[in-house]
């Protein structure tokens, strides 16, 4: 808002002279005044928002009191400063009235001019203080509104982002899923293929080896140990095949079950290996789903490579608990330990794909998985729920 220059003030009073006197005091300190001798043409002008009112108690038609109550409920002219000036009622108990009904100043006769521009100026400063004062309340609010709108912005944008994220995790583990039963697919595929195809060609070069033995037998000793090497080779090359076709899948663990292929794979292990290797499975453990047995058996897999591997353990022990609910797998060795956080023999580990594999496999059956290591050991702990959902109905052929 601008304020005419110079500051307007009404001089509402109905007594001529003294009105007159007010306002040559108040145009000499510089002001413009208008002037109003009655109750009503003070309403009046007021709407033209001078910057303050005199205001005299005793007018012709609406008394002052009730001139400045009816200015102070006017939002137009509420925040008019209005200075009550008094030649009659000048008792504390009319200052009182006027105070209270809610004058900013009183004013009473006699009137020491200079007092009386001193208290306009004082007033005007007040008026302006208070302006101040709402303006920067208002531009804080204004702040607040906008910080909380950012705010607003803010938590959606980051409500978005995290939903995403979510999807793109559940994407991410469906796929890493799919992806570990796809690999014990083809694992189970190729182990097929090679005992059945390659595997079945070496016998019948075998078949064809012993038979040109035979006919050549005594003839040419030459070509008789040359025979006999490829023999050996021949064997060597079946022997080698067939391990291989069993490790990728241990035809035990379809048809005999968990126990028995763990059996044979912890006895090729331990004479492959020089681990000691010991197994510790229930008396009689029940068959469990194909799809659980396959994922204890890989994680025994890989639990037992990486102590071959990194643990530098003499031993390594497999312990298997189960109920009707649930299974336990611990796979543990006297090794030197490892940690993800911190240093080991000043090397920190980084989980491999062999970790969070097994992660991915006891997730998928809604199980959980510890690692606790430290400088005596390390202890695999996986829990499978038995009944899992997920668990009996995924497929692998
Ligand atoms: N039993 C253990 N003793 C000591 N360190 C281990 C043991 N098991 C795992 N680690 C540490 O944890 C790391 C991660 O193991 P993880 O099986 O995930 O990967 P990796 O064996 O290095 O590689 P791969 O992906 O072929 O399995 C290893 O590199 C090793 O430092
Ligand atoms: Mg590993």
């Amino acid at each position: 808002m601008t304020y005419p220059t110079p500051q307007t003030i009404l001089a509402v009073d109905d007594n001529d002279a003294f009105r007159y006197s007010v306002v040559r005091r108040l145009r000499d300190a510089g002001f413009y005044v208008t002037e109003a001798a009655t109750g009503a043409e003070a309403l009046r002008l007021a709407r033209e928002e001078p910057v303050l009112i005199t205001l005299d108690i005793n007018l012709p038609d609406i008394d002052g009191f009730e001139v400045c109550r009816r200015l102070k409920s006017d939002p137009v002219t509420r925040e008019i400063p209005v200075l009550h000036l008094s030649a009659s009622c000048i008792g504390s108990e009319n200052k009182v009235r006027g105070l209270e009904g809610g004058a900013d100043a009183y004013l009473t006769e006699p009137i020491d001019q200079q007092e009386l521009v001193a208290t306009v100026k004082a007033l005007l400063r007040m008026r302006e203080a208070q302006r101040e004062a709402r303006r920067q309340a208002q531009e804080a609010e204004r702040a607040r509104q906008e910080l909380k709108t950012i705010n607003q912005t803010l938590e959606a944008r980051v409500q978005q982002r995290t939903s995403e994220l979510q999807r793109h995790i559940s994407e991410v583990q469906k796929l890493s899923s799919f992806l570990l039963q796809a690999q014990d697919e083809e694992r189970r595929r190729i182990s097929r293929e090679l005992h059945d195809s390659t595997g079945q060609l070496l016998v019948a070069l075998k078949l064809n080896v012993n038979q040109l033995k035979s006919e050549f037998a005594n003839q040419n000793p030459e070509g008789q140990r040359i025979l006999q090497d490829t023999e050996a080779v021949v064997e060597e090359m079946s022997r080698q095949l067939r391990t291989m076709s069993y490790l990728l899948h241990p035809p035990l663990l379809d048809e005999a079950g968990l126990v028995s292929a763990l059996r044979w794979y912890v006895d090729g292990f331990a004479s492959r290996s020089s681990l000691k290797v010991t197994l510790d499975v229930p008396g009689h453990m029940q068959r469990l789903p194909q799809a659980l047995e396959t994922t204890i058996f890989r994680l025994v897999q890989e639990s037992l490579t990486n102590i071959h591997r990194h643990s530098e353990s003499k031993t390594g022990s497999i312990r298997i608990v189960s109920n009707d609910n649930e299974v336990l797998v611990d796979v543990s060795d006297e090794g030197k330990g490892f940690s993800f956080d911190s240093e080991v023999e000043g090397r920190t580990s980084r989980p491999g794909v062999g970790i969070l594999g097994m992660r991915e496999r006891v997730h998928r059956f809604g199980g959980t998985l510890d690692i606790a290591s430290g400088s005596s050991g390390t202890h695999v702990v996986a829990r499978l729920p038995i009944h899992s959902v997920e668990g009996t109905a995924v497929k692998v052929f």
